[in-house]
């Protein structure tokens, strides 16, 4: 399958904003929107958008065309939790716990110490890397916290180089304390001069609120200070143990409770009753040959739930979002519509973006042809690389 110049007529569509493109012969269009999933289908793209949605038969003529002979299209995901500002790798940390060791956060700092004797070049072309293999995966769209810095000048540049790929950037300052802090004099470095210095290049702030990394009074401290100086919060939540992180990130009007793997029956209730989302993290889980979250008690309860990775060298070394769609359908009973929902709609809801996760007329044109006749597939071929062509903001990639 190739870009070819011309569409059926061959003159182009007057859509406004550049060359336009047409994708044709779709055998499964999921839009998330309002048209639904459509059969036999069409769409054309301009000026990085979709401009046009409909009956691959009445397709309107284009600068360029691809032939997507019959193969389902689905919205490009949004990964809305990866770590990949990081250096060295973990790779005897994960065959110990596969010998039955727990996991339980403290290689942190081993990466921590890697990252911080990285130069920049090293950090950018390993992010460069990651991103570029999450793209071949589906992924147009990727949030990419700090968190293994720990210093004022480390978690500033975290956070800048991370600017350079996405502008869904992240503050986790707040990872662990490192080694020789005081817990409430590094609190307040987080929520004081390491802000500021972060604060030209970041959208959101997060904390890992947990056991021996920070309990519910310096998770407040660390996302209030974030919110007063304009970020966005989210949350590391529930994770390893049940504590109080969903019940401040609901507080707090938290975008997004991340991992939610030891929930509370009111947990749930106060997700369902908010706009806070649940961002499920099955990757972790999976690494951490750990219980996964209960989605159905989520979905069931009415909550917004997304997917992500949470792509990082300790707890989840993957970028692949079909892996992590294929793990919540068969480890977590999501079906594979709701998987993909969630690993795309759901997860810009995450990210409080309505530009992307659906292909609406208007959204941003990112989205993926996979080589599958529909999105069962993410899930019935685990592990098998399905997607065929990536198009990020109307470019094939
Ligand atoms: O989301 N929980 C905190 N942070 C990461 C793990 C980081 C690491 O182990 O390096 C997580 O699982
Ligand atoms: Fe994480």
């Amino acid at each position: 399958m190739s870009v070819t110049g011309g569409g059926p007529s061959g003159g182009a569509a007057n859509l406004g904003g550049g060359p336009s493109l047409v994708v044709d012969n779709i055998g499964e269009l999921t839009t998330h929107g309002p048209q639904g999933t459509l059969s036999d289908a069409a769409l054309v793209v301009s000026g990085g958008r979709v401009a046009w949605i409909g009956p691959s038969s009445r397709v309107p003529a284009a600068d360029r065309r691809i032939d997507a002979a019959g193969r389902a299209v689905i919205p490009g995901f949004v990964d809305s939790h990866a770590h990949l500002v990081f250096a060295g790798d973990r790779a005897a940390e994960f065959a110990a716990r596969m010998a039955g060791q727990p996991y339980t956060g403290g290689g942190i700092r081993t990466t921590v110490a890697a990252t911080r004797a990285a130069d920049d070049e090293l950090l950018r072309a390993n992010l460069a890397r990651l991103v570029a293999e999450a793209r071949r995966q589906g992924t147009t769209t990727i949030e990419i916290k700090s968190g293994y810095g720990l210093t004022v000048e480390d978690e500033a540049r975290s956070v800048r180089l991370a600017a350079e790929f996405t502008a869904e950037t992240t503050y986790l300052g707040a990872h662990v304390v490192p080694e020789g802090h005081d817990p409430a004099d590094y609190v307040r470095l987080v929520g004081g001069p390491m802000l500021e210095a972060v604060r030209p290049y970041a959208r959101w702030i997060d904390v890992f609120c947990e056991r021996g990394a920070f309990d519910p009074d310096q998770a407040r401290e660390v996302l209030r200070a974030g919110i007063a100086a304009g970020l966005g919060a989210r949350i590391h939540a529930n994770q390893l143990t049940a504590g109080e992180g969903v019940r401040i990130a609901v507080e707090l009007g938290a975008a997004s409770a991340d991992h939610c793997t030891h929930l509370s029956t009111s947990d749930v209730d106060a997700l369902a009753g908010s706009d806070t989302v649940a961002t499920l993290l099955p990757g972790a889980e999976f690494s951490t040959r750990s219980p996964y979250p209960d989605a159905r008690a989520l979905l069931d309860a009415g909550a917004t739930v997304a997917l992500a990775t949470d792509c990082n060298p300790g707890s989840s070394y993957t970028s692949s979002m079909p892996f992590c769609l294929a793990l919540a359908v068969r480890e977590m009973r999501m079906t594979p519509a709701e998987a993909l929902w969630a690993a795309t709609t759901g997860s810009a809801r995450a990210l409080r973006r309505d530009d992307i996760g659906h292909l609406d007329v208007g959204a941003r044109a990112d989205l993926s042809i996979l080589d599958a006749p529909s999105h069962l597939h993410l899930a019935y071929r685990p592990g098998v690389p399905l997607i065929h062509r990536v198009i990020q903001r109307g470019e094939p990639t």
